[in-house]
């Protein structure tokens, strides 16, 4: 009994040494376009869908109108385009394919089937270690759940939505930087 202890505890060690030297010996991918790791994607994908189920909201009060569609797409244009890309876009950005995981581009492989629950989950906490930030810090849960909205929307949008994501960034940006000062240095003209 004894010996077989001593078998399973040296077992143990030899499996958690070659974990270790996997890592330690540089084996393990580090580059984004390094092939992923065994199981790395799947224990990535159990972990974000088991932590959404349990804390995405039940959908919203907030009506996909208009106007909050508009809204999601100004937030759109300036947050999440340059790496989701825009409506009838040929190609990804290049920030978007130097990415590992690549973000997926969301006007052709879209989330409208997602509830609009999960995806608001998605942009307030972000999925960690992938590049996806997190907003609920500095965006307000209303503009969130707008954009939410607008993905969620994103295969029935009304024609000025559409037109609104195709036209350059209208809204001044949340925190603008302070315009120079025009105010005269004493002792100048
Ligand atoms: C710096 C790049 C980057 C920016 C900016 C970004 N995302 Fe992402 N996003 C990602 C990546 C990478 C993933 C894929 C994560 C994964 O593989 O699990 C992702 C995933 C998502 C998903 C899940 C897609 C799916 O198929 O399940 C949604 C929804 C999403 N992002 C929405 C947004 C929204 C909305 C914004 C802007 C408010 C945004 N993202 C900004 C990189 C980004």
């Amino acid at each position: 009994m004894g010996k077989f202890i001593l078998g399973v505890l040296i077992g143990f060690v030899i499996v958690a040494c070659v974990g270790l030297g996997y890592f330690y010996f540089g084996y393990a991918p580090a580059a984004t376009a390094a092939p992923p790791m065994p199981l790395e994607k799947r224990a990535a994908k159990w972990a974000l869908s088991a932590r959404i189920k349990k804390e995405m909201p039940n959908g919203t009060s907030m009506a996909a109108s208009e106007t909050n569609l508009l809204a999601g797409a100004e937030m759109y244009k300036r947050d999440c385009a340059v790496c989701h890309g825009l409506p009838g876009e040929a190609k990804p950005s290049n920030i978007a394919a130097g990415m590992y995981p690549k973000p997926p581009q969301l006007w052709k492989h879209g989330v409208t089937d997602d509830p609009v629950g999960e995806t608001y989950w998605k942009v307030a906490n972000g999925i960690r270690m992938t590049g996806m930030p997190a907003f609920k810090a500095n965006t307000s849960d209303e503009a969130v759940w707008q954009v939410s909205l607008l993905l969620a929307n994103a295969d029935k949008l009304p024609a000025s939505v559409t037109a609104a994501l195709q036209q350059p960034i209208s809204a001044a940006p949340a925190n603008p930087v302070s315009a120079p000062s025009t105010t005269h240095m004493p002792g100048t003209k």
